[in-house]
């Protein structure tokens, strides 16, 4: 993505004086919400210290301005693999371009990053923003602090913002005030609406909902996205368990005309809906009529068009599809809620759970517990959130993120995942339904579902890509038929099969027309056994009958007395895995990444000592070389 033309601005200021004090922008690069939560914080912690503070998205941001801001934070989340989020994909592009000879002219920045320990790549968007900001000029005012959401994300960031206020309020030369909000101070309130959109009030004001301008492509086609999923059609729902399990898997279909683009390997987003019952409960605890209409609007409202942040909507609606009432509540949320309970006890116990002093007891009671909103609602009955804050307070349901297990050239306009149902007990005996994969289990033919794509980089070797060169005259057929693409190793148990699915249909699909000549390939699946989730096998035997798989290994877990893993049969079968690799194989993990990726690296990490004869250090650099050059791709998950 090119930035657009650049204008031309006199700086405001030289590299090294503190630029004029026109206040803090902040930045948030998210995926789920988090990064903005976050962003809002500290803009309400800045306006107290007195220090004008904007927050902004970095979608659509020009960067062209950024050296013309006077001071900015960048709170960004990584995902995937080391990827940023959509709505900071063009600005990281712009920033991390080799040809930029940007100068951001000593603006002072810093930067904090929202990641997962449990992913190879942690926080690395945020690691080469810190640097890059630094090698165009910029001035790193406060060192880069880094959140882990497989644990502490919210501890982290509150240690890196109690030590950020102090630098930030002195190179800004205000005088530090206590930055901690005492008490909850809401930014928007709830008014009425009728059926029109209008404010019952004031029946002149105009509510709109906040929804983005709609974004067309060159071709003036909707580009559907993260804020603007397109309205799928459910085409088909099936079990893809046998009758032994206890679980279920469902195979999912959805049409989506041609109004969404995909490639195989990428993943699909989707927005489910929470339980009725769940938020029936919920709604009767709050003592509210599910049929109110009402908007979220800004508490310094002007003018008499104005957009509301959440609906105008019913609280049912609100509840099913937009607040996440399932998830543990941050401590922010347990801080602002003790609030609004008569309880002294009450009180000082949800003081004390969002208190760095409580971090053991908020581990345990919230996190380790999986306390839902409702559940601690019922736990504190003194709590009587009054209704428009509550609504603020909850954070948004996100989207979920499915790995697509078709190809767009298999079945046109159709896009397919596999998600098993999640389902637990939580330690305190809650029954917990997974909020998507239960919905998504539920749906039945014709049902509609917002859904988006996100490219990713789990892709075939790009031969595949490029190969469909027959051209057609009236006269004469031109075949150009491209080099034979490198062999495949696929490992994927459970639903990590899911994007292979995809991979084996795209291979088919050039293996038919003829247009590529079909390589070796590996597939290691797992699954339990045979009766029981063995997910596509007709699918599978057929394709390796066909040639289109030329060789499938699985490995059952539980049909013998050995637990057999995938892992396992990588090592069974070392010889023809170390082959394909020095033929130049793309080796491929999919599932869980705690513990399947983890160990499947180590065995093929034991396959390139032993054959490549190898040290420890020499075969890991093999990997990471793979890794770096796009022969190690993992799409992995926990
Ligand atoms: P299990 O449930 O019998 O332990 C798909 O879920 C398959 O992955 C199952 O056969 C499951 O086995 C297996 N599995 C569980 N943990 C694994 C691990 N750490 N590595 C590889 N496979 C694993």
């Amino acid at each position: 993505v090119k930035p657009t033309v650049s204008k031309v601005k006199a700086p405001k200021t030289t590299s090294n004086a503190p630029r004029e004090k026109n206040g803090i922008k902040i930045f948030f690069g998210t995926q789920t919400r988090t990064a903005e939560d976050f962003s809002h914080i500290l803009e309400k912690e800045s306006k107290k210290i007195g220090i004008p503070c904007e927050v902004a998205d970095l979608e659509g941001y020009d960067p062209e301005e950024l050296k013309d801001e006077s001071f900015v934070m960048f709170l960004v989340a990584t995902h995937g693999e080391g990827d940023p989020t959509d709505n900071a994909k063009e600005f990281y592009l712009w920033l991390t371009s080799e040809d930029r000879v940007a100068d951001l002219n000593g603006l002072p920045f810093t930067v904090f990053g929202l990641g997962n320990k449990t992913y190879e790549h942690y926080n690395s968007v945020a690691r080469v923003m810190d640097k890059r900001l630094e090698d165009i000029g910029g001035k790193r005012v406060f060192e880069r602090g880094e959140g882990d959401d497989d644990a502490t994300l919210e501890e982290d960031f509150n240690h890196w913002k109690k030590k950020m206020w102090p630098v930030v309020c002195e190179y800004l030369g205000y005088e530090l005030k206590a930055t901690e909000e005492e008490k909850f101070v809401p930014r928007f309130r709830m008014i009425n609406v009728d059926k029109d959109g209008r404010d019952i009030e004031e029946s002149h004001v105009r509510i709109v909902s906040s929804n983005p301008v709609t974004k067309k492509s060159s071709d003036k086609k909707i580009i559907y996205d993260i804020k603007n999923p397109y309205l799928a059609t459910v085409v088909e729902n099936r079990e893809l368990h046998g009758l032994e399990s206890d679980r279920s898997c469902k195979h999912i279909e959805f049409d989506v005309g041609n109004n969404i683009s995909y490639s195989t390997g990428d993943h699909l987003g989707i927005y489910p809906l929470n339980d009725s019952q769940l938020v029936q409960q919920l709604l009767q605890r709050l003592g509210v009529d599910g049929n109110h209409l009402f908007a979220l609007v800004p508490r310094d409202k002007s003018g008499n068009i104005i957009n509301a942040s959440l609906g105008p909507m019913t609280l049912e609606r609100a509840f099913t599809e937009h607040l996440d009432i399932t998830n543990p509540p941050r401590k922010s949320v347990l801080k602002a809620l003790s609030e609004y309970t008569a309880d002294p006890s009450e009180k000082q116990r949800l003081l004390y759970l969002s208190s760095e002093d409580g971090n053991e007891e908020y581990n345990q009671f919230i996190k380790h517990d999986f306390r839902s909103i409702g559940e601690i609602l019922s736990n504190f009955p003194g709590l009587k959130p009054p209704i428009g804050e509550f609504l603020e307070l909850c954070p948004r349901l996100p989207a979920r993120y499915y790995s697509i297990s078709s190809s767009p050239n298999h079945k046109n306009g159709i896009i397919s995942i596999t998600s098993v149902v999640v389902n637990f007990h939580t330690p305190t005996q809650r029954f917990h339904n997974g909020v998507a994969s239960t919905w998504l289990s539920n749906l039945k033919v014709g049902d509609k579902v917002p859904l988006f794509v996100r490219e990713s980089h789990f892709r075939l070797p790009s031969q595949y890509y490029s190969s469909t060169t027959t051209t057609t005259t009236t006269t004469v057929t031109t075949t150009t038929t491209t080099t034979t693409p490198p062999p495949i190793i696929m490992v994927g148990p459970g639903t990590g099969l899911a994007p292979f699915r995809g991979f084996l249909q795209e291979i088919h699909h050039y293996q038919s027309s003829k247009s590529l000549e079909i390589s070796e390939s590996m597939l290691f699946f797992g699954c339990r056994s045979e009766n029981v989730d063995y997910l596509y096998k007709q699918e599978l035997v057929d394709y390796t009958d066909k040639g289109t798989l030329k060789d499938l290994t699985v490995a059952f877990s539980r049909q013998n007395s050995e637990k057999v893993y995938v892992q396992h049969k990588l090592l069974e079968h070392k010889e023809k895995v170390w082959n394909l690799l020095s033929q130049g194989a793309h080796f491929y993990v999919c599932g869980d990444a705690r513990n399947m990726s983890k160990s499947v690296q180590q065995s093929l990490l034991s396959i390139i000592k032993e054959f490549g004869q190898k040290d420890e250090n020499a075969a890991q650099k093999f990997i990471d070389d793979m890794s770096s050059s796009g022969r190690y791709l993992q799409d992995v998950w926990f």
